[in-house]
């Protein structure tokens, strides 16, 4: 009995180390350090944290010694760093901290150090925040805001508070985010009173030591709604000067305040064009407010109306025409694709189409398409074939990525932004695995040229590794399986949701399960799938060729010949662009059909593959990270069962075809 007893116990006190160490860490769970002795050119707050972060991680030889430099040299740009065998060099204090931290990746991951210098590919790197004032989080799944409480009362900032925001603030600098939005795009106009500005003050004095700016979402409407006047007509001297005013009390408490997010005549939101104004002039408008402290706009290009017009055209059509009339403070904001962060869309035409525009890549790290926080799924792979896209804007070569990051037409600011998927969940995401997509974002967001499994690996080993010990056998029989099962994820869920371009079939509102039937007489007929399926007798998927909507020709060639022609359309496309025939020959020599139905039957099997894969990993894992992990599985196998069998079952009323004996029948 004793025996049992303490054996429990042992159990117990062991469950509650590893609890505490899987709590905020995140894949800065460095391990025992060697002594190493630093020594900085420059004292300052930021360069005494990397100092810090050096004498805590340092796993090099022993007893080496270090040197931080901050000096002006040409060639790094911005906050990049230079990396010597002495130490780090950096024309900034921040560029040090950068630099501090790769080391220690490298050091941590066992990776050779190759001397040389590291610039950024994007100047602002920056996490949307969809947290609304209540404490809610709109499209969050991991827990309620890190920012907000539920009560103007509870405004009150805790020690508490400022101690989570610096976890949160180093984790960004870890992997180089620099700016974080605090508030929802659908904002409330309150957020600009004094009450709520105090807190972001706070919030910005515990980020400033890491180099993360704040951002605000601006509600357009705020002039009248907070300011009491009769109209927010950008043009409007009253309104110009109620936000020249607004910005200079902002600016006044929070000297380095990055700027503002604009989500503008979009989905009911107010805008200019309530006063017949262009996104222009409301843009415009309040980048000049922000010009003389350094400010920018980040105006978002989602926006659609309930027409007959395909949806996938019309930020296109609404943006082209104003290029070259922003001010050089406004970057427009571009989601990924041109629908609304599908497990998998094209990329979006205005990437490669705007010239004399900045533009910004928006992607969603939060899962809102993609099984929430419950299925594993990697990002780290679409977000490169999205950045790797060729827009072929100059020729060959001219990826999404070098439209928007400075290199292939001159810009004078470049960012990217992504919806970040963190809550006040002790694993700060929902799903262990969702912790790789913050990584992943802002290690993508500093170099654009990364790969996945570089990203993957590198994450693997910060996140599960727990001694420099466990080489070949850790690698062969954890490292390996888990990052294959990690690249293959997002491909499984494409499979398993939405295969061969079908897009937006999910249930209703909370975009969860399968619901390709919901179409209820009283909705918006572009809020339904069946608008975006289109299934019939004759086939299924949306016609988008000059046929059709004719989304095909906002491409540039050769995209726009390649995505009309069904014959040439890449499979992945196919039911984006083609209304396809139930019974046409793809180009595996199967039908349309059966391919569909093979498909699904393959993301299945892939994430029942998952869980075997998982299973197999228990000795290398903690007990509480690999049954939480587990449990996920089984609820997304038994998820991409459910999309798998409604979505073949669905079709199959106009398919009126068998489904294919070797696959698994509906339960
Ligand atoms: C999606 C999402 C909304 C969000 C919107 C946006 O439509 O479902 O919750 O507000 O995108 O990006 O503005």
């Amino acid at each position: 009995m004793i025996k049992i007893v303490s054996s429990c116990l042992i159990l117990f006190f062991l469950s509650v180390n590893l609890q505490a160490e899987n709590g905020h860490s995140l894949w800065l769970r460095s391990q025992s350090s060697s002594p190493v002795s630093v020594i900085c050119s420059k004292k300052s707050i930021v360069t005494e944290i990397a100092r810090q972060e050096l004498l805590n991680g340092w796993q090099g030889q022993p007893g080496a010694s270090i040197k931080l430099i901050v000096k002006q040299d040409k060639q790094v740009k911005g906050d990049g760093y230079k990396l010597t065998p002495e130490g780090v060099q950096a024309n900034t204090d921040l560029g040090v901290l950068y630099g501090v931290y790769d080391l220690l990746r490298h050091q941590q991951t066992g990776e050779t150090i190759n001397p040389g210098i590291f610039n950024p590919s994007y100047e602002r790197r920056v996490l949307n925040h969809w947290d609304n004032q209540d404490g809610t989080i709109e499209r969050g799944y991991a827990g309620r805001s890190i920012f907000w409480r539920n009560t103007k009362d509870s405004l009150n900032v805790t020690e508490a508070d400022k101690k989570l925001w610096r976890e949160y603030a180093r984790a960004n600098a870890s992997v180089g985010i620099n700016g974080a939005v605090l508030n929802n795009v659908n904002a409330n106009a309150d957020i600009l009173t004094d009450v709520y500005l105090k807190r972001v003050k706070a919030i910005a004095d515990e980020f400033r030591p890491y180099g993360v700016k704040v951002y605000l979402s601006a509600k357009f409407s705020a002039p009248s709604q907070v300011g009491g006047l009769k109209t927010c007509d950008p043009l409007d001297p009253t309104v110009i000067k109620w936000w020249q005013a607004k910005v200079k009390e902002i600016y006044a408490m929070i000297p380095d305040f990055g700027g503002f997010l604009v989500k503008a005549n979009s989905e009911g939101q107010p805008g200019p064009q309530d006063y017949k104004r262009t996104h222009a002039d409301g843009a415009n408008m309040m980048a000049d407010a922000l010009k003389p402290y350094g400010g920018i706009v980040m105006w978002r290009a989602f926006v659609y109306s309930a027409s007959d017009n395909d949806r996938a055209k019309q930020a296109y059509e609404e943006f082209l025409p104003l290029d070259g009339q922003f001010r050089d403070n406004v970057i427009i904001q571009v989601k990924n694709g041109p629908v609304d962060f599908q497990p998998r869309e094209p990329f979006s035409p205005l990437f490669g189409a705007m010239k004399k525009t900045s533009l910004m890549p928006e992607v969603q790290i939060t899962q809102e398409y993609l099984g929430h926080s419950i299925h594993l799924v990697f990002l780290s792979t679409m977000w490169e074939e999205f950045l790797k896209s060729e827009t072929y804007q100059e020729g060959e070569g001219s990826t999404v990525a070098r439209c928007t990051d400075g290199s292939l037409f001159p810009q004078k600011h470049t960012a990217i932004a992504g919806v970040a998927n963190v809550g006040l969940d002790v694993n700060w995401c929902g799903h262990q695995f969702a912790q790789s997509n913050w990584y992943a974002f802002g290690r993508l967001a500093w170099d654009n040229k990364l790969t996945s499994d570089q990203i993957a690996d590198e994450w693997l080993k910060l996140t599960f590794k727990r001694n420099v010990a466990e080489t070949t056998d850790w690698q062969d029989n954890f490292l390996k399986p888990v990052k294959q099962m990690m690249l293959d994820s997002r491909e499984a869920a494409v499979n398993y949701m939405m295969p061969l371009g079908l897009h937006h079939i999910m249930s209703a509102n909370e975009h969860y399960g399968p619901g390709p039937w919901w179409a209820p007489k009283r909705m918006r007929k572009d809020w339904t799938p069946p608008y975006y399926h289109q299934a019939d007798t004759v086939g299924v998927g949306f016609d988008r060729t000059h046929t059709g909507s004719d989304a095909v020709s906002q491409y540039h060639e050769p995209l726009h010949t390649l995505f009309d022609n069904i014959q040439t359309c890449p499979d992945e496309y196919l039911l984006w662009f083609h209304h396809v025939p139930w019974s046409f020959k793809m180009k595996n020599g199967c039908t349309l059909w059966n391919e569909l139905c093979y498909r699904y039957n393959k993301g299945l099997h892939q994430v029942r593959d998952f869980q075997k894969i998982w299973d197999k990993v228990q000795p290398y894992v903690d007990g509480e990270r690999f049954v939480q992990v587990q449990s996920k599985l089984r609820s997304q196998s038994r998820n991409a069962q459910l999309w798998k069998d409604g979505c073949l079952l669905y079709f199959q009323q106009f398919s009126k075809m068998p489904i294919p004996y070797e696959i698994e029948r509906p339960v």
